[in-house]
C-alpha cells in the first residue's frame, strides 16, 4: 500500500493541477481531504478547458475513482454544475465519485452572510475570500448546526435542522442588511440536486481504508496551502479548512501511521490573493512579469495574485507542519529571463536575526534577501537536472538544503511531459 498526500506549501495556487495529474496516473483513488468551491484547477478535456473547483482532478483518468472526503464543504448546485460540464465532453463521472455523508452542504444564508461580511469590512480587515461562503459553512460545522449531506437525504429531518440554522443566522443577516432565509425556499430549490447527488454519498473514510488495505495506490490531495491553513497559516487571514497535510487525517478519516509520504508544493517564486502579510511581496516590474509570465489571476474569482521572492523560512515552517518528505518544485520556467533574482533566508525580528518565520510577528519583522544569479536560456526542454543551467541547477540545489529534503518534481512548463521526475513516489517506503 502507499498514501501519500499532497498539500501546498504556501499561499495556494502552487501549480497543484498540473502534479496532481502527473501522479494520478498511477493513483487508483484520488481523495480531496479539506475546502470547497474556494479552489480551482483548469482541466484540459481535449482541446477545451473545464474549471473543477469540487471534483478532484483524478476524474479525467478512467482508472481513478474519486472522492469528497468529510473535511469538504460541498454546493450540491456547483458540484452538479461540473458534473454536466464533464460528461459534456465525454467524461464519465457516474460510478467514479464518491461523496461523503458527512461532508457539510454549503447553503444560501452561507454564500450571502460571506458576500455581505466582505462588503462591509474596512480595507484593513478586509480577508479577500472567495465568497464561495466557505467560512460560514465551516462555522456551521463547528458550531453543530451544520447540514451534512446525509442529512439532506431525509427531507423532514433535514427541514428541521435548516430551520434551526435560518434562525441562528437571520439577525447576523439582518444586521448586514439582509432577510430572513426561507427554510422551505431553500429546501425546494435544493430537492432536485439531492435526488441526483443522494446516490453518490457513502462513508468515504471506509471506501479510503478499503483501498489502502488492498494494496492500492491513495493519493490524498489538500486545498489551498499551508499558510491559509486555520491553525498554521496566518490568522486571521486564512481560510476555514485544514489545508495542511494533518487534514489528511481528519478531513479524509486516515490515521496518521496509514500515511507513507507527504509531498509539499513548493512555486519556485510566492502568490498571494486576497488581504493579509506578504512580506516578499514584489510591487515593481519583477513583480509583473512573474504575474504575466506566470497567469497569476485567479481560476476561481479571476482576482490579480500578488507575486513575490521566495520565502525559505516560511518553506522551512511549512516542511516542519507538514512533515514534507519530498516537494514539488513548479513553476520553474517562469523564473527564465528575469533581472534580477532573489531569496528571502532570514528575517529581521525585534529579537533579533532569526532563520525561523515568524508568523506570529510578520508585520513588524523584515526579510533579509539574498541575491541569486539568475538565467536566462529558456529550460522548458529539461527532463533531467543536468539540462538545466547551471544557476537554475543551483536555485533547486538551494531550496534543497535550505529545506532538508529532495525535489522529487520539477516543473519546467505547462505541459505534462516538461517535467524532471527523479524517483517513484509511489514507491513504498
Ligand atoms: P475563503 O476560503 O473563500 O474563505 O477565503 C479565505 C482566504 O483564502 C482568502 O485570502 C482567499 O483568497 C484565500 N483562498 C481561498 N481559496 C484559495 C485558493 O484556492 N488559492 C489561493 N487562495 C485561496
Amino acid at each position: 500500500m502507499t498514501a501519500i498526500v499532497i498539500a501546498g506549501a504556501q499561499w495556494g495556487d502552487e501549480g497543484k493541477g498540473k502534479i496532481v495529474d502527473l501522479l494520478t496516473l498511477r493513483a487508483d483513488l484520488v481523495v480531496r481531504y479539506a475546502g470547497g468551491p474556494n479552489a480551482g484547477h483548469t482541466l484540459v478535456v481535449g482541446n477545451e478547458k473545464v474549471v473543477v473547483r469540487l471534483v478532484p482532478s483524478g476524474i479525467l483518468r478512467p482508472a481513478s475513482t474519486c472522492v469528497m472526503a468529510q473535511g469538504m464543504v460541498v454546493d450540491l448546485r456547483v458540484l452538479c454544475e461540473e458534473i454536466d460540464a464533464l460528461e459534456a465532453r465525454g467524461v464519465k463521472v457516474a460510478g467514479r465519485l464518491v461523496l461523503s455523508d458527512r461532508a457539510h452542504a454549503i447553503l444560501p444564508y452561507h454564500l450571502e452572510v460571506d458576500a455581505r461580511r466582505e462588503g462591509a469590512a474596512t480595507d484593513a480587515a478586509r480577508i479577500g475570500t472567495t465568497k464561495k461562503g466557505i467560512g460560514p459553512c465551516y462555522e456551521d460545522k463547528a458550531a453543530r448546526r451544520g447540514i451534512r449531506l446525509g442529512d439532506l437525504v431525509h427531507r423532514e429531518h433535514a427541514r428541521e435542522r435548516i430551520e434551526a440554522a435560518c434562525e441562528a443566522w437571520s439577525p447576523v443577516l439582518r444586521a448586514l442588511g439582509g432577510q430572513t432565509p426561507s427554510a422551505g425556499a431553500i429546501l425546494e430549490a435544493l430537492q432536485p440536486h439531492v435526488d441526483r447527488l443522494a446516490p453518490l454519498l457513502a462513508d468515504t473514510a471506509k471506501v479510503v481504508d478499503d483501498a489502502i488495505r488492498g494494496g492500492k495506490n491513495v493519493l490524498l490531495e489538500g486545498a489551498q496551502g499551508t499558510l491559509l491553513d486555520v491553525d498554521h497559516g496566518t490568522y486571521p487571514f486564512v481560510t476555514s479548512s485544514s489545508a495542511t497535510a494533518g487534514g489528511a487525517c481528519t478531513g479524509a478519516g486516515v490515521g496518521p501511521t496509514r500515511i507513507d509520504g507527504v509531498i509539499g508544493l513548493v512555486k519556485a517564486y510566492t502568490t498571494r490573493v486576497g488581504g493579509g502579510p506578504f512580506p516578499t511581496e514584489l510591487s515593481d516590474a519583477v513583480g509583473e512579469h512573474l504575474r504575466k509570465v506566470g497567469g497569476e489571476f485567479g481560476s476561481v474569482t479571476g482576482r490579480p495574485r500578488r507575486t513575490g521572492w521566495l520565502d525559505l523560512p516560511a518553506l522551512r515552517f511549512a516542511a516542519r507542519v507538514n512533515g514534507m518528505t519530498s516537494i514539488a518544485l513548479t513553476k520553474m520556467d517562469v523564473m527564465t529571463g528575469l533581472e534580477r533574482l532573489e531569496v528571502c533566508v532570514a528575517y529581521e525580528t525585534k529579537a533579533g536575526r532569526t532563520e525561523e518565520f515568524p508568523l506570529d510577528d510578520l508585520a513588524q519583522s523584515k526579510p533579509i534577501f539574498r541575491a541569486m544569479k539568475p538565467w536566462s536560456a529558456s529550460i522548458d526542454h529539461a527532463r533531467k537536472l543536468e539540462d538545466l543551467p547551471t544557476e537554475a541547477r543551483e536555485y533547486v540545489t538551494m531550496i534543497e538544503e535550505a529545506l532538508g529534503i529532495p525535489a522529487s518534481l520539477v516543473s519546467v512548463g505547462p505541459e505534462r511531459d516538461a517535467t524532471i521526475a527523479r524517483g517513484d513516489l509511489f514507491a513504498p517506503r
